[in-house]
């Protein structure tokens, strides 16, 4: 079946089976490889894009379901030039990732998060990635780089 839909400002046309995952599309019929998968459960959260502006888990969502959407990935953070944008700055800046496994989707985790609660407190930058996992960093940076991107100051904060 074909669907068309905007993918990080792009329109895009694929021929895609009523089965295939919208992470599966982005991946293997896009080359878009930023989305990660890490699971089949619908837990890690690795897979999280945008979908018409929410943060969805691509792995969740048939590719059906994005015809005619605006999609917007990991790929599409960055500007053309690759300077990162605020949060993949911090997320460097404060040694928010290892093995990076998990960073494009805790990156867009956390750019729905700052949309709707643009200078969130601790407690709520980790109840918000409570759908993200990462086997890494103790999550510790991570929610440091976020509440650094969200213009805070977290030099009272120890680093890990
Ligand atoms: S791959 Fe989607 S939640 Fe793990
Ligand atoms: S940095 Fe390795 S899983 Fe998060």
């Amino acid at each position: 079946m074909r669907i068309e839909l905007a993918v990080n400002g792009i329109e895009c046309v694929g021929d895609v089976e009523g089965r295939t995952l919208l992470s599966g599309f982005l991946r293997d019929g896009l080359g878009l490889t930023g989305t990660h998968v890490g699971c089949d459960t619908s837990q890690c959260g690795a897979c999280v894009v945008h979908v018409d502006g929410v943060a969805v888990k691509s792995c969740t969502m048939f590719a059906l379901e994005a015809d005619g959407c605006s999609v917007e990935t990991i790929e599409g953070q960055a500007a053309a030039d690759g300077t990162l944008n605020a949060i993949q700055q911090a997320f460097q800046d404060h040694h928010g990732l290892q093995c990076g496994f998990c960073t494009p989707g805790m990156v867009m985790s956390a750019a729905a998060l700052l949309k709707e609660n643009p200078e969130p407190t601790e407690a709520e930058v980790r109840a918000y990635l409570e759908g993200n996992l990462c086997r890494c960093t103790g999550y510790h940076n991570i929610v440091r780089a976020i509440l650094a991107a969200s213009g805070q100051d977290v030099s009272a904060i120890a680093a890990e």
